[in-house]
């Protein structure tokens, strides 16, 4: 299986362009399939996911053009769609449910066999189906008990819809299917993340009628139908957060071009307290520790926009240097500190207690063979291994190429000691 080799390395210097987000290109892939027109979406990231998921919708019937290098996919829908998503495709990504909306809406049908938990958590879906059945959709009870998610309407009626919680995926499958929906959704609890709000301006675009996406109530108008447009799609704010982690850990100093502060305050205002300089330069955001002491502080994820439950594992990697005990409490995913074993190898003696870790922080960590447990923890534990003595071995990275576009590349080109081993 293919590794990375990652050796204690000094400050990283120089500057890295992020490159578009994966949450925000595979709901917006997903909602190309609500029109018959060509649809062309730009600043794509080359990752696995965006990968499987243009698979996804050849296999529903789209014809799809992607051009990786230069980042663009075009996609057309203009047939009839197969209303069936393959297992052996959804048990590689569990965003494929985001296609249901636009299967049930232009076939009447949707069966999408579900994967089972992975390695942070059940991560079940009764509130995408809760909005669905409130718009009008039927589904198979008996099937679900069997895992597969068999979905019918002959059409959707706007309604009210409350979710007990703030979930990225069901709002992003609510707005999708009440867009084409008969009547207006008023969507309460809304996840606020700034890959919602692209995805409704995308469906603005197409000729949507949605408002107060990025806040917690979004109004959705129906409308008869989408035009073909094109798009480009938002910085990879979790990539982002990660690099500007890589510049704290080894005391560097990295201009990050092509992100969006405002989509990571609270990782930024979490830097700051660590003792990292951040200012907003005109070519992009400039982190620097060089000289800097890294102080420990606390740390809570929460739903947008409070702390990123992505960038909990990355910002881990740091607290384990940093002077001074830190708190992490993980609130959004019931099992996402399986990294922790794994920066424990390495000599962090962090303990974990239910959904709260506490790192003792001031160690000097000591290169070992470890595991991606799942992608950000997969970046984290490269993190580690950048200010750890000796030699970090990474396996499982097929989890990072997930979420993280030429990740060592980007990291060899601000002077980490990092390669790819591929068996
Ligand atoms: C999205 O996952 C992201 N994935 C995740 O990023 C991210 O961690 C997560 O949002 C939270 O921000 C994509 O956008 C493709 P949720 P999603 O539904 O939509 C519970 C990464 O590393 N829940 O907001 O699956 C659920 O179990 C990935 O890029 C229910 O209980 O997240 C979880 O504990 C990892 N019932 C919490 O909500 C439901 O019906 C958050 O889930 C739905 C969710």
């Amino acid at each position: 299986m293919a590794k990375f080799l990652v050796q204690k390395s000094g400050p990283l210097h120089g500057e890295v362009t992020i490159s578009g987000s994966k949450n925000a290109v595979l709901p917006i892939l997903a909602a190309t399939l609500l029109t018959r027109e060509e649809c062309k979406i730009m600043d794509v990231p080359a990752l696995r996911d965006v990968d499987v998921m243009c698979q996804l919708l050849e296999s529903l019937g789209a014809e799809v053009e992607t051009d990786l290098e230069d980042h663009t996919v075009n996609v057309k829908a203009s047939g009839e769609l197969h209303w069936e998503a393959p297992y052996e495709l959804v048990k590689m990504m569990r965003a494929s449910i985001l296609v249901i909306g636009a299967i049930l809406l232009r076939e009447g049908r949707a069966v999408i066999h579900l994967p089972g938990g992975c390695a942070i958590g059940e991560r079940p879906i009764e509130l995408h189906l809760k909005g669905l059945k409130a718009l009008g959709a039927t589904i198979n009870e008996e099937q679900l008990s069997a895992g597969i998610v068999d979905a019918r309407a002959d059409h959707l009626v706007g309604s009210d819809i409350y979710l007990d919680f703030p979930s990225v995926g069901a709002t992003e499958v609510i707005i999708m299917a009440a867009s084409l929906a008969e009547g207006t959704t008023i969507l309460e609890n809304a996840a606020q993340e700034p890959e919602i709000v692209d995805l409704a301006n995308f469906l603005n675009k197409m000729g949507a009628r949605i408002k107060g996406a990025g806040t917690d109530t979004i109004k959705i108008e129906g409308v008869k139908e989408f035009r073909g447009v094109s798009h480009h799609v938002i910085p990879d704010r979790i990539e982002a957060g990660t690099f500007m982690v890589a510049a704290a850990i080894t005391g560097g100093r990295v201009l990050i071009r092509n992100m969006v502060p405002n989509h990571l305050k609270a990782v930024i205002a979490k830097l700051r307290e660590c003792g990292v300089e951040i200012t907003m330069e005109e070519e992009g955001i400039l982190v620097c520790a060089d000289n800097r002491k890294i102080v420990s502080t606390d740390i809570k994820t929460l739903p947008y926009p409070g702390f990123p439950t992505d960038m909990q594992s990355p910002f881990m990697a740091l607290l384990t240097i940093a002077r001074g005990p830190s708190v992490v409490i993980e609130t959004v995913f019931e099992n996402r500190f399986m990294h922790v074993g794994e920066f424990n190898r390495m000599g962090a003696n962090i303990k974990t207690d239910g959904k709260a870790a506490i790192i003792p922080g001031g160690k000097q960590l000591q290169g070992a063979q470890v595991v991606a447990t799942d992608l950000r923890a997969g970046a984290a534990v490269v993190l580690a291994g950048l200010v750890a003595e000796g030699t970090t071995e990474v396996s499982q990275i097929h989890h990072i190429d997930r979420g993280y576009e030429n990740y060592t590349e980007k990291l060899r080109s601000l002077g980490a000691n990092i390669m790819r081993i591929d068996d």
